[in-house]
């Protein structure tokens, strides 16, 4: 079969019915990590969307470890019940394969909501806590400075990761994303603007992806080993000195020697030097790369808004998914209308079929699992 946007794909041994992935998208309205009825809202109406796999936001390992206080968690049994509840609403209605990002954001934790201005809160401020890294050095002149992990920090994050997702596979999650990427910890790490430490999780790459690796396979072993465990990079920093493509193509290397299944190509959030050039397709180079350079399936995104687009860069096989963020959420039914637009056809639940437009009378495949 050729490739397109509307032909199946395997991740591991999750069997896909296209290529189109809800990205992983923060909300910033959990209440002490607990995800709410807005989560509800939120990921249910992107279970309708059409997609082949559903992304449930960055979700922290440990409250430290959010970018905000309105992070979502699952470091407790608590959050994890919080997690269960809208699971359950969501898997009573849709039947989409559903991944969670787990994460922890390292220096630039501890910040305002994103429409209260993302800046930092200080340590003893309202609402804010000291955030950790691998060296001292924060990522804004002005923030807070981080604390460096000594072993006993690094240790206790690890088995977090790998707390998290045995929770995360008691949940039934059907796969889940390490967050490397966006300057947040595991990144910060990988990057030598970022790490400079000189002990052996600093310095020379293979010190620097120590730790990130060490957290994969943490993860690797806690979560079902039916249920393939992806990876996010942020491919360059696109700043002079930092971390690039090449580096990022050993990287995916490792990672695809200790079971990684597919690898995310989005790029920068490292530093306040970087300078995108930022258009349609900018990361599709690095998802192209990544496809050469391993077997991993791969998946591109950033920008990626038009039917015609997204089907170049999956017929052409630059990459195998792409992932939408912001387009999905402006159009929900973005995956219904490339369908349309291809003559494709995707599942939609019972209760819409009737929406179907005259003229295209094999839209919809499939309604809601009973
Ligand atoms: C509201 C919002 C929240 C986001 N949260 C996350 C996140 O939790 N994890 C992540 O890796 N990327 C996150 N991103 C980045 C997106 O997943 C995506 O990589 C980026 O927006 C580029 O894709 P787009 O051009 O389709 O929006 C977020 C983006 C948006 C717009």
């Amino acid at each position: 079969m050729p490739n397109g946007l509307f032909t199946p794909f395997r991740i591991g041994s999750l069997e896909l019915r296209n290529r189109i992935i809800v990205s992983p998208m923060c909300q910033y309205s959990a209440d002490e990590g607990r995800a709410t009825d807005w989560h509800v809202i939120h990921l249910g109406h992107l279970a309708l969307s059409g997609a082949s796999l559903l992304s449930v936001e960055a979700t922290a390992v440990e409250p430290e470890g959010r970018i905000s206080a309105g992070d979502l968690g699952l470091w407790s049994d608590d959050t994890e019940a919080a997690l269960a509840r809208t699971l359950d609403s969501v898997r009573r209605w849709s039947d989409v394969p559903i991944a969670i990002q787990l994460a922890h954001a390292g220096r630039k934790a501890s910040t305002r909501v994103p429409w209260e201005g993302s800046t930092q809160i200080p340590p003893h401020a309202p609402g804010g806590w000291q955030t950790v890294a691998p060296s001292p050095q924060p990522f804004g002149p002005t923030d807070h400075p981080p604390i460096a992990l000594d072993r006993g920090g690094l240790r206790r994050i690890r088995e977090a990761f790998a707390s998290t997702a045995a929770r995360a596979g008691r949940l039934g999650f059907d796969a889940v994303q390490l967050h490397s990427a966006h300057g947040y910890l595991l990144h910060e790490f990988l990057s030598p603007l970022s790490n400079l430490r000189d002990d052996e999780y600093g310095g020379s790459l293979e010190n620097r992806m120590r730790f990130p690796l060490e957290v994969f396979d943490a993860i690797r072993a806690a979560f079902p080993g039916d249920r393939p465990v992806t990876v996010r990079v942020s491919a360059t920093d696109w700043a002079p000195g930092g971390w690039d493509i090449e580096q990022t193509l050993a990287f995916a290397q490792a990672l695809e020697r200790r079971g990684c299944s597919a690898i995310d190509a989005s790029s920068g959030g490292l530093t306040t030097a970087q300078r995108i050039p930022v258009g349609p397709n900018y990361q599709v180079p690095f998802a192209r790369a990544l496809k050469s350079a391993t077997g991993l399936a791969v998946v591109a995104v950033g920008l990626i808004t038009e039917f015609e687009q997204a089907e170049a860069i999956i017929a052409t096989g630059d990459a195998d998914f792409v992932a939408l963020a912001r387009g999905i959420l402006y159009d929900p039914r973005w995956p219904w209308h490339a369908a349309a637009h291809f003559g494709a056809s995707v599942s939609a639940p019972n209760q819409y079929l009737r929406s179907q437009p005259v003229r295209l009378r094999n839209l919809f495949s499939a309604g809601t699992p009973k």
